[in-house]
């Protein structure tokens, strides 16, 4: 293993590219098409990542031994599938698998078949449906479109007109039942047989302190989760995330990549809330940095169908806690060109990944969309993770942005207590 591509130019992008340019097997990262963070640990390169030919040919020429796919758009575009057909290894599920994350319908019916424990929902296409549907399980109701929509397609509202509307806007929805409980986020790699489950993580998705506001792509993370049962990881690898993986096989159309379960852990037990087909962000920000396995070769085995010989995972004993620094506006219209200042007051224990940013005519960096960066603060416990996050983003200077304060707050406070 050798030279590594990875396709995208978000958060997630940028901590992959960092963890790889630290593995000593890798001995070149290339990025298509990246942002001014992954360039100064990578070769960024400009790239169409929802054209498949494109990044198939960027790979044949750069002679990559595997490329990394980051985001879901180009996944469930079947840009894994022109990769692997030109004859590269490809760590990301062809376009057929990729719907587990591209169509909740789709995902609802898998885990069916699988027997894998969910909310009940009722796929809607007409007002009719949907109003019986939010009949069936009263409030609060929860609707969601059916397809991608950047973490920001699902309602859940009190308000019976607020869930209305919002299903007026989609094409078809799925209205499911309330579920009631802490969330986890629990990523696995697989190689459409083999699961290597990761640590658990924990996302905060909406935007405001508290939990309050609309949902958005995730404003921070942390792990590990002090406070989770520690059987959780071996309970959902064999309830949530083999059955699946086995299912998707058994239909003809094996899912070999992330494999991202998104659980409610309810007074009932364990539910999936949603499947996605790729590293979580910013999640993956704070489990990389714990991660001691070298990452090239892990996604290489499940790349190549060979997992079941790759050793198992290492991890630091450290926390964790990736907080996202968002731009005024989102997760509305954000506010972008603005000069980000302080990126260079480095704190012990920090790094800054960046998202939503791009370099100016001056050679500045500025701020381009809605997430701008993260700071991941790492430490021996999720309190002192927390202190060094935090201490490095208000060295950070961006107009009108704004971050979440209580990131990994109660779990840190209940760790020490
Ligand atoms: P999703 O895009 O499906 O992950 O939904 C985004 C967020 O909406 C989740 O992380 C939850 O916070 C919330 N959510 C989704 N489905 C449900 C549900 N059935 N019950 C409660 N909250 C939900
Ligand atoms: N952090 C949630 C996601 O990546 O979908």
């Amino acid at each position: 293993m050798q030279r590594v591509l990875v396709v995208g130019s978000g958060g997630r992008e940028h901590a992959l590219a960092l963890a790889l340019s630290r593995d000593a097997a890798v001995s070149e990262v290339h990025v298509a098409p990246g942002n001014p963070g992954t360039a100064a640990v990578a070769t960024n390169h400009p790239v169409d990542l929802l054209d498949g030919p494109a990044v198939a040919a960027l790979a044949v020429r750069l002679a990559v031994d595997l490329v990394v796919i980051g985001p879901e758009a180009p996944l469930v575009a079947g840009v894994a599938d022109v990769v692997r057909a030109a004859g590269v290894a490809c760590f990301g599920p062809s376009a057929a698998a990729a719907q587990l994350e591209g169509s909740k319908a789709f995902a609802k019916d898998v885990m069916a078949a699988a027997g894998v424990p969910t909310a009940r929902a009722h796929v809607c296409t007409t007002a009719a449906e949907v109003a019986a549907a939010l009949e069936d399980f009263g409030p609060p109701y929860v609707v969601k479109d059916d397809g991608l929509a950047a973490g920001k397609g699902v309602v859940v509202t009190h308000d019976r007109d607020e869930a209305v509307a919002h299903a007026a806007g989609c094409d078809q929805v799925v209205v499911e039942e309330f579920l009631d409980g802490p969330e986890v986020s629990l990523f696995a790699v697989t190689d459409g047989r083999c699961v290597r489950a990761l640590q658990p993580a924990q996302d905060f998705k909406r935007v405001g302190d508290s939990d309050a506001g609309p949902n958005t792509g995730g404003m921070g993370a942390y792990t590990p989760l002090p406070w989770a049962p520690l059987d959780l990881v071996a309970d959902v690898t064999a309830t949530v995330l083999q059955p699946t993986v086995d299912e998707l096989a058994r239909r003809g159309t094996p899912f070999a990549g992330l494999l991202y379960a998104g659980l409610a852990l309810t007074g009932r037990g364990v539910r999936v809330i949603e499947f996605n087909a790729r590293f979580g962000d910013p999640e993956t920000q704070a489990l990389l940095a714990r991660l001691q396995t070298p990452l090239a070769g892990l996604l290489h085995a499940a790349a190549t169908g060979t997992l079941a010989g790759h050793p198992e995972l290492t991890w630091s004993s450290d926390a964790a806690v990736a907080v996202v620094l968002a731009a005024g506006g989102y997760p509305g219209t954000p506010r972008s060109g603005d000069v980000i200042s302080g990126l260079d007051d480095e704190v012990a224990g920090t790094a800054v990944i960046q998202a939503g940013t791009a370099t100016d005519t001056e050679g500045r960096v500025v701020s381009a969309g809605g997430r701008v960066l993260a700071v991941v603060g790492t430490g021996a416990d999720l309190t002192a993770a927390r202190e060094a996050a935090y201490e490095r983003l208000g060295g950070l200077h961006l107009a009108s942005s704004f971050y979440r304060t209580d990131i990994a707050a109660s779990a840190a406070a209940a760790e020490r207590s």
